[in-house]
């Protein structure tokens, strides 16, 4: 079979990233790097050994070049970017969050079904058998009653926000800020674990640009309630942590679990090695490609996203600063 032509969107250090997950999913060929800037382009495009460059994304997307994108560029341009390519029938893998709001990604979804074309929110951990291996381990511990979850990672570019910069993950013109960036891994995790929540309320701390740096969220669920906290300006090493009725099980992270452990309430523990690539992306990118290639059910993925996006929804409109 034909491979998949690809063109790269964004030319920052994820799409390297990506690149080298991609290098392993052989149905993919990564044939044309784009860039705003053509310069930029070509540089990126010859590091990166990218045969083709474009500058002009409406030109690309109509050439019969391409049969994909990969999206990366600041959370706010994905969804214009995403349907120009739907609607021109180029499949699409859209880094997360896929879009600022639930609304925006429903349309992406309809866009694609009408083209037949595929939209798929590149949420790393949501693919990662590790995510899949703690969600088998949460039936031990009983009857959930708590969970707290976390992703608090201090980022340097913070430092350019103290300097008096907005740099585009802090510009909330961009859809930057703590909960778009790194609350959306948690709320992924949450849902995969345990399903959309009933209702969702958070509060944020904000800093110069108007973003959020950091925020903490409560999701309640029929019988039991999460805690949320993301940070990009503090960090935590804390363990993620689901309290049943006969157990405790932690683990390290929500977007490439390595460990879990399991202590019971009957005095027995188990640590679990989570073993997995470095680069977890891999995954994600090996369903894009199923999904372009004949299986174009991806009602699930879709699923799941929707219901992240919808907390993330619900966080914002509820969050207890602006109330
Ligand atoms: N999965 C992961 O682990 C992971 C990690 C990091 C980021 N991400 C996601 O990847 C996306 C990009 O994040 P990032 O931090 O790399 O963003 P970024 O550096 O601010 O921008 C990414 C690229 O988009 C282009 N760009 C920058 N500003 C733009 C604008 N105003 N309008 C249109 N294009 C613009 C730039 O490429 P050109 O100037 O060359 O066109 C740039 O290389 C985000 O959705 C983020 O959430 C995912």
């Amino acid at each position: 079979m034909a491979r998949i032509r690809l063109a790269t969107i964004g030319t920052s250090a994820i799409v390297r990233t990506f690149l080298q997950a991609a290098a392993d999913v052989p149905e993919i060929a990564v044939t044309t790097a784009f860039s705003r800037d053509p310069q930029r382009a070509v540089r990126f495009a010859a590091e990166a050994g990218i045969p083709h460059t474009s500058s002009d994304l409406p030109a690309l997307l109509a050439s019969g070049d391409i049969d994909a994108v990969y999206v990366a560029s600041p959370n706010a341009i994905h969804f214009e970017q995403a349907r120009s390519a739907l609607d021109a029938g180029v499949h699409v893998l859209l880094e997360k969050p896929a879009t600022p709001t639930a609304a925006e990604f429903e349309t992406l979804v309809s866009t694609a079904r009408e083209h037949s074309a595929v939209v798929l929110e590149a949420m790393r951990s949501a693919y990662d058998p590790a995510i899949a291996a703690v969600s088998d381990l949460v039936r031990e511990v009983g009857p959930v009653r708590r969970a707290s979850l976390g992703m608090c990672q201090r980022s340097a570019r913070y430092d350019l926000v103290l300097a008096g910069e907005t740099v585009n993950i802090f510009d909330p013109a961009l859809a930057g800020g703590a909960l778009y960036d790194l609350g959306v891994y948690c709320i992924s995790a949450m849902v995969q674990l345990f399903g959309e929540p009933d209702r969702a309320v958070g509060a944020s701390a904000p800093i110069a640009t108007g973003a959020d740096g950091a925020g903490a969220a409560l999701a309640a669920y029929p019988e039991f309630v999460v805690d949320l906290s993301y940070s990009k300006i503090t960090a935590s090493d804390r363990p993620n942590e689901i309290q049943g009725e006969l157990g405790t099980l932690t683990f390290d992270s929500v977007a490439r679990p390595r460990w879990a452990e399991l202590a019971l309430l009957d005095g027995s523990r188990a640590r679990h090695e989570l073993a997995g690539p470095d680069n977890n992306m891999v995954f994600e990118v090996r369903r894009f490609a199923e999904l372009v290639a004949g299986d174009r059910d991806a009602s699930a993925d879709h699923a799941r996203a929707l219901a992240t996006l919808r907390v993330v929804d619900a966080l914002r409109a509820h969050d207890a600063r602006r109330l």
